[in-house]
């Protein structure tokens, strides 16, 4: 155009490159094919955003599953199932770890629908993502709201969990359940059981005897749980007191590392699905760095990395790390999980329950 300089027009009219054949295209759900929530959960990986990694997760995950339920390859096939805890060896072991809030929230009950149908193969929590499922089989958690004064709470008995409401009352009936299971547990002791938290879980687990509980399905279907810092939660405060009513209760830690990496060990492949950071999110994928990495890895939290923290790394920081293999091809969701993970369940484990039980009936 006559008088435009030539620098100006240079810079606005770069010659664009041809766009590589495989280039998705943008385009959201259209609401005239109607309510169709597989068509709009489908539709999120061309959406853009953090829709494109809720796309990208499913994708993933579904790898997972189909890399389980592929026969082990005979050069991997060993005689001894060398993974102490006994749990039939799939071609892909896929772990679950999620933060204590995510049981207090209903997300306990998606967690709970893929550990009684067998979906995962090794959890990880922290002390309130233990308790919190067992107090649930005692009591309701209720919905409150983020702005409820602290103050008024306290006055009242209740205690608060992000907009969760949860009576005092609640960790009474939890004590009148847990301190007579603690007691056998050091009689036990004295005859020769060496507790560890992932022991300690799954006999709370048989004990509670509900199929509302996580941890009943995990001891049913031999999915070990692994809480290292198990005593950062209302279980500690009762062990806290309980020693001074009965001393002498041990709960190994050592032993239980062994079991733990041993499941990242001796896999064929594995998957990791972490809800949340922290001590969950690092023991998954330091287990994992165990066999030089993670085949598959989905990580949903809304943390950031600028801070340095583990909770915020992405992917990528793992794979530095050799937590996550070089040729994987992880995804970083930044979302809440209550939100995120029911979708992300939806559209794979949920859809291929009929899957997994032929799977299972092989
Ligand atoms: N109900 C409870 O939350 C509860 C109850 C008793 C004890 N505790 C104890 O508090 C300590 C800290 O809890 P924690 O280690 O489970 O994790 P946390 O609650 O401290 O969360 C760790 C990080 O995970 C991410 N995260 C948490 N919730 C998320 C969500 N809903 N969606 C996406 N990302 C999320 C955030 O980045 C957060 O900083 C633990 O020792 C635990 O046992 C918690």
């Amino acid at each position: 155009m006559a008088g435009v300089p030539d620098i100006a027009a240079d810079a606005v009219l770069v010659k664009s490159e041809q766009m590589p054949e495989s280039s998705e295209v943008v385009r959201g759900y259209d609401f005239n094919e109607g309510v169709n929530y597989h068509k709009l959960f489908s539709s999120m990986s061309r959406t853009g955003f953090q829709a494109t990694s809720v796309g990208q997760a499913i994708t993933e995950i579904n790898r997972m599953i189909d890399c389980k339920f592929q026969e082990i390859p005979s050069d991997k096939r060993t005689e001894v199932n060398l993974n102490p805890c006994g749990r039939e060896l799939t071609n892909c072991t896929i772990f679950l770890s999620y933060t204590s809030n995510l049981i207090s929230a209903g997300t306990r009950e998606i967690i709970r629908y893929l550990v009684q149908h067998n979906m995962v193969d090794c959890i990880v929590t922290s002390a309130g993502g233990i308790e919190e499922d067992f107090i649930k089989c005692l009591a309701p958690t209720y919905v409150g709201d983020f702005a409820l004064p602290g103050k008024e709470l306290r006055l009242k008995g209740i205690n608060r969990i992000g907009n969760l409401l949860v009576p005092n009352s609640n960790y009474c009936l939890f004590e009148n359940w847990l301190l007579p299971i603690l007691d056998n547990m050091v009689e036990e002791q004295k005859e020769g059981t060496k507790w560890t938290p992932s022991k300690v879980v799954a006999r709370l687990g048989k004990e509670i005897d509900n199929p509302d509980s996580v941890y009943y399905w995990a001891y049913k279907n031999n999915i070990p749980v692994f809480c290292p810092a198990l005593t950062d939660g209302s279980l500690g405060d009762m062990i806290y007191f309980h020693s001074y009513q009965t001393p002498g209760l041990v709960i190994d830690i050592v032993e239980d590392i062994r079991l733990m990496n041993s499941q990242a060990v001796y896999a064929v492949n594995t998957g990791m699905v972490i809800l949340g950071g922290g001590i969950i999110k690092h023991h998954t994928c330091n287990a994992n760095l165990m066999r030089n990495g993670a085949d598959f890895s989905v990580f949903v939290n809304t943390a950031c990395e600028f801070d340095g923290s583990d909770a915020g790394a992405k992917p990528d920081e793992a794979v530095s790390w050799g937590k996550i293999k070089l040729t994987a091809k992880p995804v970083k969701v930044y979302g809440e999980a209550t939100v995120i993970f029911p979708i992300l369940v939806g559209e794979t484990f949920a859809s291929r329950q009929k899957e997994f039980q032929a799977f299972y009936s092989k």
